[in-house]
């Protein structure tokens, strides 16, 4: 009966569309209020970013859960909304010791690479002080892992005279070396970035990975497999995205836990030029980004243009109760955008920006 069959097959898939579209049709996403998992546990995925894997969401970020020795969580969902938490993705006690104590993880992100099919996860791997400033790389085989800790580097040794005054060589490579906050980014053709503030955080580096992901393409040829972008301008958070061929990046000042106003870049050349332009956000509390600071961009499901602002509003004085802000925005069409307030949206929202 292949009418009835075709017929049957139809009726379940537009059922299907509905129930799609009547997830994403509650206003459901409420910036900057405490965000429970499917447990009813405040989400702790810090300083995070989303991979999507086999239309699966994962959102990894540093957990700060009191008393848990873990380094990074992971958390999964189909809708970006309802949160599982999966587990620990990393163990604090995967992490080196840097003068006599237990490093700490800030700003974890993970990529899959299909050719050795690991998962592969950046971190800037930090002590008290902020001065270890190095990259760690660990890797799993499934995205939930645990994964398994590989290396602490510092993927570049800057040894240009990049600061006059300091025109000492092991200075300069001791500063250019520097890795702390950071954020991944695959390309349309396959091939890995970092970017992370180096230099004391005066300027931001961008450099590609090698093909398995794990550490930097080398020999590492200035402007030619990493650059110096941003240069002197003082930013961290980047959080990456791409539109219509052009690279964007939106970033904070560098205020400690303290927000500040975001600005965005944007280059034709991963490895640059890069152009800064001023801060994208708008409505109450632009000026110091909804109180919030940059971790991530993600494009929005089905909304070619629509993405997704990631940022977290940190508290520190609890660091376990820092909370999330989620912002959708839209490019327009000359490929500006901006981010707006908004108390509560829903991913139809895209449409009507
Ligand atoms: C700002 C960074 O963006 C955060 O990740 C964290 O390192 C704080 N500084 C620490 O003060």
């Amino acid at each position: 009966m292949p009418f009835r069959k075709n017929w049957f097959s139809t009726l379940l898939a537009l059922l299907s569309l509905v129930t799609v579209e009547a997830a994403w049709a509650a206003p459901e996403f409420h910036p900057g209020t405490v965000w429970l998992d499917t447990d009813g546990k405040p989400i702790q995925a810090h300083g995070g970013g989303v991979l999507l894997h086999d239309n699966v969401y994962y959102w990894y970020g540093e957990d700060r859960t009191p008393g848990l020795r873990s380094a990074v969580s992971c958390y999964s969902s189909t809708n970006l909304l309802d949160w599982k938490r999966e587990g620990v993705a990393l163990w604090q006690t995967n992490l080196p010791v840097v003068n006599q104590r237990r490093a700490f993880v800030e700003r974890p992100k993970v990529i899959y690479n299909p050719r050795t099919k690991k998962f592969v996860m950046w971190m800037h791997v930090e002590q008290g002080r902020y001065d270890f400033a190095r990259a760690g790389i660990a890797v799993s085989d499934t995205p939930a892992g645990p994964f398994t800790f590989l290396q602490v580097i510092r993927p570049v040794a800057n040894t240009n005279d990049f600061a006059a005054a300091d025109s000492d060589p092991a200075l300069q490579r001791e500063l250019g070396g520097m890795f702390r906050d950071m954020n991944l980014f695959v390309d349309d053709d396959g091939r890995a970035y970092v970017f992370y503030a180096s230099e004391d955080n005066w300027t931001m580096y961008v450099a590609r990975l090698n093909g398995d992901f794990t550490g930097p393409e080398t020999p590492a040829v200035e402007n030619r497999t990493w650059a110096r972008i941003l240069v002197k301008e003082h930013r961290e958070a980047p959080a990456p995205f791409k539109w219509r061929g052009r690279y964007y990046l939106i970033t904070s000042a560098c205020t400690g836990w303290a927000p500040n106003a975001a600005s965005y870049s944007t280059a034709d050349n991963i490895l640059g030029p890069w152009k800064t332009f001023g801060n994208p956000c708008t409505g109450t509390n632009a000026a110091a980004t909804f109180g919030a600071q940059s971790t991530f961009v993600l494009p929005a499901p089905g909304r070619p243009g629509g993405f997704i602002f990631m940022a977290d509003r940190w508290n520190p004085w609890n660091l376990p109760d820092s909370r999330y802000v989620w912002l959708p925005f839209t490019m327009n069409p000359d490929n500006t955008f901006t981010i707006p307030w908004r108390d509560a949206w829903n991913v139809s929202d895209f449409a009507t920006q």
